[in-house]
């Protein structure tokens, strides 16, 4: 193998190290590259992410990679990347925690969960990292449903929970980050879902694994059952996988990359204080996988 895996240090994801992105990739290292992915579920590469043609050459090896409905987003030349960016072109979303505004802040979710058509995974590249604030957090939520006591595993297998395309963040029901009070609602509203049913546990069609499906952003009820009652199962299973126990927070250095796994874990974005600058580019892989059903 031309690369080495090293753990994160927090017991979730890995780390590649030697990898040499600046010849194409073989295809036998790529193959090899896939495997600790969907055994790591989260792949941290340090430094790599030089260039944009960097960038997507390594989304490449592990599947195709969308194209974002919303021009305005992409980068110029590369319209598989995506730049989310504290200025510039798209207005950023400011919040207020504890009185401090904080500008690109999204709390835990999986990406595109509010369809029947999550994507596969997605790799960010950090390309201005600012001086304070802008980590990422990654939550492996096969961990998460290993560490579940077996009673409640054979209670949720096969239930049911609404998603919704929720784009104020004050509007969560789950997981709302403490302090946060509201600023500016951006520009970010990116169309109209209908609410989807996902079941509460997936398995994942590779690997096989289990894993909670949650995604507070979006999470609203469960189906088919009482909302007291709903509620307070998905509060247990959100105070499960939030204790910080499947939790990777990366400590940014420009040029790293990060990948994970979107059928398998959760991400979130803390924020950076605003007027401090931050840029980071993003491609998403493809999802053919059709999941859930749309609710009436
Ligand atoms: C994302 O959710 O894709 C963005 C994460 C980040 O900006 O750190």
């Amino acid at each position: 193998m031309d690369f080495e895996v090293k753990p994160t240090g927090s017991g979730v994801g890995a780390e590649i190290i030697g990898l040499d992105v600046s010849r194409p990739i073989a295809e036998a290292t790529r193959r090899a590259l896939y495997d600790v992915w969907l055994d790591a579920g989260i792949l941290v590469f340090r430094g790599i992410g030089t260039t944009p043609e960097r960038h997507v050459a390594l989304s490449r090896c592990f599947g195709d990679l969308d194209i974002h409905p919303v021009e305005s987003v992409r980068i110029e030349g590369h319209p598989e990347i995506i730049e989310l960016t504290t200025r510039g072109r798209n207005t950023p979303i400011v919040h207020y925690i504890d009185e401090a505004p904080i500008v690109g802040r999204i709390p835990w979710h999986s990406d595109m969960i509010y369809t029947t058509q999550p994507c596969r995974g997605a790799l960010l590249r950090m390309v201005e990292k600012p001086p304070r604030g802008g980590e990422t957090g990654w939550i492996d939520t096969a961990a998460a449903w290993d560490a579940l006591p077996p009673a409640m595993k054979q209670r949720i297998e096969g239930l049911e929970a609404r998603f919704d395309y929720v784009v104020n963040i004050l509007d969560m029901r789950f997981g709302k980050p403490t302090g946060l009070r509201f600023g500016s609602m951006g520009t970010q509203n990116w169309g109209s879902f209908p609410p989807v049913a996902h079941t509460l546990v997936w398995t994942h069609p590779e690997s096989g694994r289990k894993s909670l499906v949650l995604s507070p952003i979006h999470l609203i009820e469960m189906v088919g059952m009482p909302r007291e009652q709903g509620d307070a199962l998905l509060q247990e299973l959100i105070d499960h996988t939030l204790s910080g126990r499947f939790t990777y927070m990366h400590d940014w250095q420009e040029n790293d990359v990060v990948l994970w796994d979107n059928w398998r874990t959760m991400h979130t974005a803390l924020g950076t204080p605003l007027g401090l600058h931050r840029v980071v580019q993003r491609t998403s892989l493809q999802g053919e996988r059709s999941v859930g059903r749309v609710l009436a």
